[in-house]
């Protein structure tokens, strides 16, 4: 294209693309009690929107299973299905969300868990001037849970798939790499009924919490991945472009 008249020799106006194609970030956190679907949701999620994905749960098995000194501290506390200490966990996540991949936005399942964890959470993001774009309640109830967890079976990798409602091709091999599958050692039993109690103790009452803030969002999880999927996906979008106006 000739210069414009007036502009000859001078540098060529750089484009910058990236203002014009700002989109809002996408703050997100997954809760809901154990079981009820968010590793299965957070797996489509994070596709459709490209974020960086942080799973406490994941975060913490992987420690256990390298002997890090966090791993070390969390494997008792998982094992009896109570929370590691909020000291403990705060200070990997917050350290998570500094880095350059959440720059622009991010995916949080199993933090907060705690009332502590949340004002943590929500500090942290103030004093950087970020927020919050919206929490997504998966809901089912108790007995439900008992029924997937039990025959919840795992990859390596971390693929989630259930014996009956979310069978691999083969049994006990995962589609994607092969692996053996396995049941995660907080499955058992006595450990879900433990587990299902503190999440109503200590996690529940995060629901009024960002109620009270006008940023959480009910999800009927007792439906099929499919469509709990397109339910959030279609108000995810809607928060994105709420956040754009
Ligand atoms: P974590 O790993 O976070 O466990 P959780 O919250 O108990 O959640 P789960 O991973 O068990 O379930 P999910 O909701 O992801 O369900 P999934 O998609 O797998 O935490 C483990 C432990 O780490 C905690 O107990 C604690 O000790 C510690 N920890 C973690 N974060 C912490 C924190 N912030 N503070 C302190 N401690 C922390 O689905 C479950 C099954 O159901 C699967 O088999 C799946 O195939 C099936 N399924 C999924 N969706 C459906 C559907 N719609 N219909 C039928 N089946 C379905």
């Amino acid at each position: 294209m000739p210069d414009l008249p007036g502009t000859e020799g001078l540098d060529a106006p750089v484009r910058n693309d990236a203002a014009i194609e700002l989109v809002p970030e996408l703050n997100l956190i997954l809760v809901g009690p154990p079981g009820a679907g968010k590793g299965t949701q957070a797996e489509k999620l994070t596709e459709d929107f490209g974020l960086p994905y942080y799973a406490t749960g994941n975060i913490l098995r992987d420690a256990v299973a390298e002997g890090t000194p966090l791993g070390k501290k969390a494997k008792e506390y998982m094992d009896n299905g109570d929370l590691v200490p909020d000291d403990v966990i705060i200070g990997v996540i917050l350290e998570a969300l500094e880095s350059d991949e959440a720059a622009n936005g991010f995916l949080l399942d199993g933090f907060p868990r705690t009332v502590p964890q949340a004002d943590a959470l929500e500090g942290a993001l103030e004093n950087v001037g970020r927020k919050i774009s919206g929490v997504l309640l998966v809901d089912v109830p108790d007995d439900e849970v008992v029924k997937r967890l039990s025959g919840r079976r795992v990859s390596k990798s971390g693929r989630v798939y259930h014996v009956d409602f979310d069978p691999p091709k083969q049994e006990g091999r995962c589609d994607i790499d092969g692996s053996d599958l396995i049941q995660r050692d907080d499955d058992k039993p006595e450990t879900i009924r433990k587990r299902l109690a503190v999440y109503h103790d200590q996690t529940e009452p995060l629901v009024q919490y960002y109620e009270d803030r006008d940023l959480l969002r009910r999800f009927d999880g007792t439906r099929s991945p499919t469509d709990v999927h397109d339910h959030i996906r279609a108000t995810v979008a809607t928060l994105r472009l709420e956040d754009e106006l």
